[in-house]
């Protein structure tokens, strides 16, 4: 989604802003812009598509002054066009804004009625009018800022330049941002990664909030104006490593990355001296009946692996929905049900919006996130964290390892106090997580054979996932990441459904993935993969040595991952289905790490 960047320092920000920008290009993007403040007033340079193209139009025509801003949109209203990039201007104002505007119509046609002239189609650019309309009717820059806000429905982040007073403001209302406190520079971002190169001291804005910054001071006031203090927070050092190293493309440096991630991970979880699991106090998994988990996207499928695991291991039922469908369904809610968000980001607005439902209904909330200032962490009864670092690639890789990692804990954690699991059992599973990262290591190792077999997929008009059990959900997942990535179509399916319908797409043309491990449904899934061969389809089989010795003769191509058991072959598989996933859209040639029309962290509905 997009991304904001604005800097009121004592030296030409256009530079900065550039390299500020090029650090929020992993949320997705498809134009970008920024304005300055010098002694002749506004300053604007936008351009569509890459921010290569916003480069070349400032060596023609380069934008000094040290007050500026700066975005990369993902369009919402209006095309990605030039006209529609951010920054908008009004008089004395240019802004720049994330999310959306909900009663832009309105405000548009009030605004049009008394002589203001739009020149895009966005929902933006009604913020930048309000505000010139304030200063026009004589308000200070603070008080235009805080009026104009008044009139606003919906999500925003928004930075302005006031270009005569020269000053920088901020606001949040449901999408994130961070105030930098620089050396005598201060910074706004809609993320920490894009203020960390700045300075590592911030503070997170909270719903309702907004600033006045100027080169020196910042001042956070509340909806109602009144002055508040947010706490000064150092940003973690990680959140500066937001560089590729020697990999080719960030997804592939994340996928290396997992046995660190979910090594992290699991620590915060579980204690391998003390053969112990812990959990925060407050949740207590005997007086949960139910878990409800509502989540998007790939954390969505770490969610659905989860459920499997979570009956097997805890006797306990899990529903899991995708937000966007939960939040309008309003579905019936049980007392004792924890209400679980999954999210890498912690800030997709649809999640976010069905954990506050599940908060109002009086259910307990948990949020599993990756950032751990988010909004969900902030609004949940209880934060579970994971500990993947930043993540940039667009396609979710090492957060979705390091969801199933802390999920696969909490399952041990649940199985124990609910007393299904046995001490002995519960250790043995102790054992079991702390293999993990050994065996992903092991399973990225075959990446030279991973690549050899995305050769096999790359004409494939579609490929069919298939698996059964927690391997079904890794099929959705599997599924997920070739499509969003190489742009193949490709759906994951139960195994035993295949023959309910998407066996008819079968033929010597459509590959389909099987992922099948040696475990008690082998054989099923065994037969599935039969019936697919008789009908000439092109077999690719993730297993074990076992099972793909047991497979010889009737699978096309095999990949091997080590055996494990079953409380933890989902994680050991996921580098496999992702290597595949990114072999094939390096080959194709396909912009891996922003793929078109995709975006990170999506902040709106
Ligand atoms: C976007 C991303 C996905 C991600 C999903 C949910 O669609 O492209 O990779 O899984 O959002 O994001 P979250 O931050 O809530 O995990």
């Amino acid at each position: 989604m997009c991304g904001i960047l604005g800097l009121n320092s004592h030296h030409d920000v256009a530079e900065h802003l550039i390299e500020g920008l090029k650090r929020l290009e992993y949320r997705g993007y498809d134009s970008a812009g920024i304005a300055t403040v010098t002694d002749e007033g506004l300053q604007r340079r936008r351009a569509s598509g890459k921010i290569s193209n916003l480069e070349a139009v400032l060596r023609d025509r380069p934008c000094p002054g040290s007050l500026g801003i700066g975005h990369t949109r993902w369009a919402t209203h209006g095309a990605p066009t030039e006209t529609n990039a951010h920054p908008h201007l009004s008089g004395r104002v240019a802004l720049v804004h994330n999310g959306i505007i909900e009663n832009y119509r309105e405000l548009k046609t009030e605004l049009e009625s008394q002589g203001r002239v739009f020149e895009s189609e966005t929902d933006t650019e009604v913020i930048a009018h309000l505000i010139d309309m304030a200063l026009d009717a004589g308000h200070s820059p603070a008080e235009a800022f805080h009026q104009a806000l008044g009139r606003l429905t919906g999500a925003f982040g928004l930075a302005v330049i006031f270009a005569e007073d020269r000053l920088l403001m901020g606001a949040r209302q449901g999408s994130p941002l961070v105030v930098g406190l620089g050396e005598n520079e201060m910074v706004l971002g809609s993320d920490a990664i894009a203020v960390a190169p700045f300075t590592r001291r911030v503070m997170y804005l909270e719903d309702g909030d907004w600033c006045v910054l100027s080169q020196s001071d910042a001042h956070i006031f509340d909806a109602q104006g009144v002055t508040v203090q947010r706490p000064v927070k150092t940003v973690a050092a990680s959140a500066a490593l937001a560089e590729k190293g020697n990999y080719r493309h960030f997804m592939q440096k994340e996928i290396h990355e997992q046995p660190e991630a979910i090594s992290r991970t699991l620590s915060a979880y579980v204690n391998a001296a003390r053969g112990d699991i812990a959990v925060p106090e407050a949740l207590d998994f005997n007086a949960v009946s139910r878990i409800q988990i509502i989540a998007c996207g790939t954390a969505y499928y770490a969610g659905a692996v989860a459920r499997d695991l979570f009956a097997r291991y805890a006797h306990l039922p899990v529903d899991i929905e995708v937000a966007s469908e939960f939040r309008y369904r309003t579905p019936p809610m049980t007392p004792g049900t924890l209400s679980m968000a999954i999210s890498q980001s912690g800030e997709t607005a649809d999640t976010l919006a069905a954990l506050k439902w599940c908060k109002t209904q009086g259910l307990q909330t948990a949020a599993l996130v990756n950032v751990h200032e988010s909004s969900m962490a902030r609004e949940a009864d209880i934060m579970l964290p994971t500990h993947a670092g930043p993540e940039i690639g667009v396609a979710s890789t090492k957060a979705f390892t390091a969801q199933l990692s802390a999920l696969s804990a909490l399952v041990v954690a649940a199985g124990r106090a609910r007393g299904v699991l046995s001490e002995a059992q519960t250790q043995e599973a102790i054992q079991h997580l702390l293999e993990v990262p050994r065996l992903c290591v092991e399973a990225i190792e075959c990446e030279t054979q991973t690549e050899a077999i995305a050769h096999q997929l790359l004409d494939a008009q579609s490929v069919l996932y298939i698996g059964r059990g927690a391997m079904a959900s890794l099929a959705y997942e599997g599924a997920l990441k070739l499509k969003e990535i190489s742009y193949i179509h490709a759906e994951g399916y139960a195994a035993g459904e295949l023959k309910h319908g998407p066996i008819a797409l079968v033929d010597e043309h459509t590959p389909i993935v099987a992922l099948a491990p040696s475990d008690e449904v082998f054989e099923k899934t065994f037969s599935n993969i039969q019936e697919v061969a008789a009908r000439s389809g092109k077999i690719i089989m993730i297993s074990d040595a076992e099972g793909l010795k047991r497979a010889e003769g009737v699978i096309t191509a095999g990949l091997e991952i080590p055996a494990s058991d079953p409380l933890i072959t989902p994680l050991v598989a996921t580098p496999s289905i992702q290597m595949l996933a990114y072999h094939t859209a390096r080959l194709k040639g396909a912009d891996v790490d922003q793929p078109r029309n995709l975006a990170k962290s999506v902040t709106v509905e």
